[in-house]
């Protein structure tokens, strides 16, 4: 396991640990959203490296596996002995009852989806809850007998034992996944364990966020001068709008303008950074020398590491003329990427590939505010610290921008001809209402063209491809269900405002098998 994150110094963690799948993350985020600090640790922590977290509670995750498989993941029994409140959940529940001496069956009564949770008696995890109520299921093994001292308070056609509880001792289980939307009260559940059992208040919010960061960072950096470079992206600028709180004029940003960024974006870190906060701000005006590396490359992974080298190489020239020299680099690293490179036992799935990642050699002293937090706390700080909505909001872009959504060669005229066209994707999709339901949407320049006829004349011109998908993390996306009416007007101006595209479509392909970027 590994050190808890400097920033989370004074703050008792409610534990979640990672029983083998992607459950974990998202009960960490409910416990988050019901005010209490919460943190993932792998399933083999041992009970010495739990206690001294000083938690206030463990939550046992879902996982894959059945407990009766021969690599089950199996947790340190002093887990159940560190003197904290334990619910588990889903295999955690059925690992819970098994190491307790219960019963946990194939009872060929496998339940996935909705299912009806019937309460039966008093219980504290479904205190102030309907008798009756919506859970979401998904399990074959089923706990047929609870340990001694636990009652059943509820449960489903499918699961006798759908919840478990042993007050006295602190000790839960619930058969049911409370963490996902279609459990209907599985929030006040959360609510009920956190409150009554564990009795943590809560405390944890962007308030609380934005005052122990300002805190850690100025303890850490004292009087010294630190660099962040800025992408345009969330991340980026949460974490300078948070090292700017904490150091003031101590901050200088460093922002490498490749010439690759959507319409009015560069103009718009310009005006945040520079203006409203008036941060000490770097320009490194670079887009002619990415166009100059970048010409008669067509393959995309070349296009990736050209880009991601100079990207490098034009933040180093940038810092190396700063005098006195900046001891510290501040960077937007948030929580899930802490997990995924290998603090978690999730699988890990993807491998990052932002432009931003600096090599290790810059010899600076590293400040990530952002650390121990999940996306939707990044955005909810960065609305805190007054950034305007066009940033907190934006969506996820590549850190080689425009470059991987022209396809062939990358030149001057067909940059221009994709950020005007991709400019009119994103006013007409913001102008429906529909920017915050959609994960990505952008527009593609592919590297053929085709005829059409305008007038009386024939053109053969570009065509403009627009993907607009829905999606959780990135990992799969669909399509997104855009109306006809607003194709239709994208469509319609695309081929009114941009004369070198004589012709639009619309990508209707999910991934897997497709991924979200077209290169
Ligand atoms: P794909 O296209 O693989 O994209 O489905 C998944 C997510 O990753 C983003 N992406 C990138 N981000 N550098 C980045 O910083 C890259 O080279 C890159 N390629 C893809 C993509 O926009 C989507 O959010």
């Amino acid at each position: 396991m590994s050190a808890p994150p400097s920033g989370s110094a004074g703050r008792r963690p409610v534990l979640v640990v990672d029983l083998g799948a992607q459950y974990s993350r998202l009960i960490a985020r409910r416990v988050r959203q019901a005010g209490v600090f919460s943190e993932i640790v792998p399933h083999t922590a041992s009970a010495a490296q739990v206690r001294e977290m000083r938690p206030l509670g463990i939550i046992l995750s879902g996982g894959p596996q059945s407990v009766y498989s021969p690599d089950a993941y199996r947790i340190d029994p002093g887990l159940l002995e560190a003197g904290v409140p334990v619910l588990g959940v889903c295999y955690g529940h059925q690992l819970l009852a098994r190491m307790l001496g219960g019963e946990v069956e194939r009872t060929g009564e496998a339940e996935y989806g909705r299912a009806e949770l019937r309460a039966t008696g008093p219980s504290l995890l479904l205190e102030g809850l309907p008798e009756r109520q919506t859970v979401w299921m998904s399990h074959a093994d089923a706990v047929t007998a609870v340990p001694d001292g636990f009652v059943c308070p509820a449960s489903t056609d499918g699961s006798p034992a759908a919840v478990m509880e042993d007050a006295e001792r602190g000790l839960f289980g619930v058969q049911f996944h409370p963490e996902v939307a279609h459990t209907e009260h599985g929030m006040a559940m959360f609510e009920n364990f956190l409150r009554r059992a564990c009795r943590a208040e809560a405390v944890w919010g962007s308030e609380s966020i934005i005052a122990s960061a300002v805190r850690d960072i100025r303890r850490r950096v004292g009087s010294e001068r630190v660099i962040c470079g800025l992408s345009g992206g969330v991340d980026s600028a949460v974490a300078a709008a948070l090292v700017h709180r904490a150091v003031g004029e101590n901050l200088t940003c460093v922002f490498v303008d490749h010439g690759l960024l959507r319409k009015g974006e560069s103009e718009g870190v310009e005006r945040v950074f520079g203006g409203l906060f008036d941060v000490d701000l770097v320009r490194a005006d670079a887009g002619r020398r990415f166009l100059e590396a970048l010409a008669g490359v067509s393959d995309p992974e070349r296009k990736r590491k050209i880009i991601g080298e100079l990207f490098v190489r034009t933040f180093e020239e940038a810092v190396a003329e700063m005098k006195p020299r900046p001891r510290f680099l501040a960077q937007g690293t948030l929580y899930p990427d802490v997990i995924e490179s290998g603090a978690g036992a999730a699988a890990t799935i993807k491998t990052h590939h932002n432009v931003g990642g600096l090599p290790d050699d810059l010899q600076f002293g590293l400040v990530e505010p952002l650390r121990d937090l999940f996306k939707d706390e990044v955005r909810a700080v960065g609305e805190d610290l007054g950034l305007p909505e066009e940033i907190v909001w934006r969506q996820p872009f590549p850190g080689p921008g425009l470059a991987v959504r022209i396809i062939g060669e990358v030149t001057a005229e067909r940059v221009e001809i994709l950020r005007e066209a991709d400019a009119v994707v994103r006013e007409e999709l913001a102008a429906a209402g529909l920017n915050r339901e959609i994960w990505q949407s952008f527009a593609v320049l592919p590297a053929v063209k085709t005829v059409g006829v305008q007038g009386d004349g024939r053109t053969y011109a570009y065509p403009l491809v627009v993907r607009a998908v829905t999606s959780e993390d990135a990992m799969t996306a669909d399509f997104a269900r855009i109306p006809y009416e607003v194709l239709e007007r994208i469509s319609r101006r695309v081929m009114n405002e941009v004369p070198q595209i004589n012709r639009v479509a619309y990508d209707i392909s999910s991934k897997p098998p497709a991924t979200i970027e077209w290169e």
